[in-house]
Formats: structure tokens, C-alpha cells, sequence
């Protein structure tokens, strides 16, 4: 197959940042896709309605297409019911967004302690929220190659427990163990990202350290990149793509300490078209992309159709976004061989 036409597909979890980024980064998803869960991790985070409106205005400014901005809260242990409620009875937030404390860019303001949420995960369910949960143990004994399993045993078992009607997002997942939990749940399923389908921890790691390479849930070994490969290409209804797009200037990521983050909202979608027609599954990628999301999270399917073309040649890829504050893009190690038709 050379050609592929797709509904539109959407995001289901991207981070824009605020200010002058904006411009930079927005027209990329926008460009791409038809929808997006927009991530409210900004200084001070996104706590209440209002605040996520006024950073939905922010955003549209930069918007030409008709990407829809499905706007999220920052779940603090201070979240009052009825800041909640009002924020979503009056359509400002579409989902609450779950960072344990110190997990990754900007959880300071995150959970420490389930127990201490349990009466708005209760409101949640009651009122079919849907829960996106950043996926790590963020105890300091345990290894960071290791947190998003301990998650799933300490935490989210409990929360799955408790809260059997909970519509939960386990985002952005990196383990065999995460894909075999979801299987096995009755109300969780997943977002995967472009990069952790495309790389594994060799590839940040070996032969020199590749801090662009460097995001959190950290890349993990080849089995379970494998695993998550075969879970997105079967096309389960349970499984959909959250890019992750994470933008951190240059020189934040080649840094003694850089940030966690990768962006690849530019090329997502041709690197996804790529990893399904390596493995002879383009025929499921429209669920990946543009269904499954979708369908969880209760909403009509996009009227665009988007076609892809495969070149003779591999794509060439921009290295760097943006002029004054410059962003590397990310770019696996394979041939990308997918491009829009229209180009
Ligand atoms: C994200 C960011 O930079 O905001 N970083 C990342 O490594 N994925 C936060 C997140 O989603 O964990
Ligand atoms: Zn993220």
C-alpha cells in the first residue's frame, strides 16, 4: 500500500506551554490533528475553570485550522468539589489530569497520597470525569526503570478498586506490565506516544547520552517496547495515541540537569504511519490514531480525511523549530518514508 486516507486524527495529550512558545508550537497539532487533551503542567498550574479558559484563549490565538482544545485541570489535593464541577458543567475543563508529587516537568504541586483525594475521585465517578493519570511511583526507593509498575501495583489497583465506573487514561505507557493491566481492567485504557513506540532506552543511552532522547515515564528496554508496538498495531479499542509533544528549549535539555520532555508533535503522525507499515498494519492505524481516542473519551468522530503518501525517498526532517527559543524536533533512528499527499 502507498497511500493511506484517514479521519483526522487527534492528541490525546500534548503540552503547549504559555507565552511567547505558543506561536511556535501550537500550529504544529494544529496543523495535525483534529483534536487535543491539552496538559494544564504550566507555572502556576491550570487549577480552576476559569484559569483554563483564559489559557484556551491563549492557545486559539494561534490556531488556523479547527483543532479542537479539550482543556484539563491539575488535580491538587486542595481541588474543591465544587471548583470541579462548575469547571466541568460549564464545558471549561474536559478531564482532570493526576501528577503524583515530583513526577515529572512542573508536579510540585502534585499528589502525595491517594487517601487524600478520595472524595473528588468519588465526585469523578459520579459525574463520568475522565481521570488521566501520570503513571509513576514516585517514591525515592524505587528505581526509576521501575515506577510505572509500582504505580500500577501500589496505586492504581487501589484506585481501579475503589472506583470500578472511574473512566481512567493511564497515559503516555512504557512497560509490558502497563499494557497487561490494562487488558485485564475493566475501566482503564491507555495512550501511547510516537516516541516511545520508535525508541528504547539503547537508543538515549548508547554510544553517548541523547538528552532529547530524555522524557518521563523515562524509555524503557527493547521487550517492552516490542510489547507496546504489538498492543497499538492490533488495533484494541483500549489503546489510542497521546503524543506527549513536550517542547523544553535547547539549552534546558543539554543541561548538566536537563528536562524531561520530548517534542515531536512536527512529525508524529508520519513516524506512527511508518511503525505501522513496518510491522504490515496500516490497515489498524485509523483506530490507533483517529477511533479509538475517540470512542473512549465519548466523542464524535473528526469530518476530515487526511491522506498519507509513501515517497521513494525517506523524508527529510527539520532538526529545529522556533527562531529566538529553539526547540529540537524529534526524529527516530529509522527512515520515515510517510509524508502528507498534499506536499
Ligand atoms: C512532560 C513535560 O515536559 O511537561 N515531560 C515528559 O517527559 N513527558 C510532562 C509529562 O507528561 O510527564
Ligand atoms: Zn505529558
Amino acid at each position: 500500500m502507498n497511500k493511506i486516507t484517514l479521519i483526522q486524527p487527534d492528541d490525546w495529550h500534548v503540552h503547549f506551554r504559555d507565552g511567547d512558545i505558543l506561536k511556535t508550537v501550537v500550529p504544529e497539532t494544529d496543523k495535525n490533528f483534529g483534536k487535543c487533551i491539552v496538559m494544564p503542567n504550566l507555572v502556576p498550574p491550570i487549577i480552576n475553570g476559569q484559569m483554563a479558559n483564559e489559557y484556551k484563549k491563549r492557545i486559539s490565538k494561534f490556531l488556523k485550522n479547527n483543532l479542537n482544545l479539550l482543556m484539563t485541570i491539575y488535580l491538587t489535593e486542595n481541588l474543591k468539589k465544587h471548583t470541579l464541577i462548575n469547571a466541568y458543567k460549564t464545558k471549561q475543563v474536559f478531564a482532570v489530569k493526576l501528577y503524583p508529587l515530583g513526577a515529572t516537568t512542573n508536579s510540585e504541586n502534585g499528589i502525595k497520597d491517594v487517601e487524600n483525594i478520595i472524595e473528588i475521585l468519588s465526585t469523578m465517578e459520579e459525574n463520568d470525569i475522565p481521570l488521566l493519570i501520570h503513571g509513576e511511583d514516585t517514591n525515592p526507593e524505587i528505581d526509576i526503570f521501575d515506577r510505572e509498575k509500582s504505580f500500577l501495583d501500589k496505586v492504581l489497583t487501589k484506585i481501579t478498586q475503589n472506583f470500578p465506573k472511574l473512566r481512567i487514561t493511564l497515559e503516555h505507557i512504557t512497560t509490558k506490565e502497563a499494557v497487561q493491566f490494562i487488558l485485564s481492567s475493566k475501566n482503564v485504557v491507555g495512550s501511547i506516544t510516537p516516541h516511545h513506540l520508535a525508541s528504547n532506552r539503547n537508543e538515549m543511552l548508547v554510544g553517548g547520552i541523547r538528552p532529547h532522547l530524555y522524557c518521563l515515564p523515562i524509555l524503557k528496554r527493547d521487550i517492552h517496547q516490542q510489547e507496546l508496538i504489538k498492543i497499538a498495531i492490533s488495533g484494541n479499542k483500549k489503546f489510542f495515541l497521546g503524543t506527549d509533544s513536550a517542547p523544553h528549549e535547547i539549552k534546558l535539555k543539554e543541561n548538566e540537569c536537563g528536562c524531561a520532555g520530548v517534542f515531536n508533535a512536527p512529525y508524529s503522525l508520519q513516524i506512527i504511519t511508518q511503525i505501522f507499515d513496518n510491522h504490515n498494519a496500516l490497515n489498524k492505524l485509523e483506530n490507533f490514531v483517529s477511533i479509538n481516542g475517540t470512542k473512549h473519551y465519548k466523542l464524535p468522530n473528526n469530518k476530515k480525511k487526511v491522506s498519507l503518501k509513501k515517497f521513494k525517498n525517506p523524508i527529510k526532517f527539520n532538526d529545529y523549530l522556533g527562531s529566538k527559543i529553539k526547540f529540537k524536533i524529534y526524529k527516530p533512528q529509522f527512515s520515515i518514508f510517510w509524508d502528507y499527499d498534499n506536499k
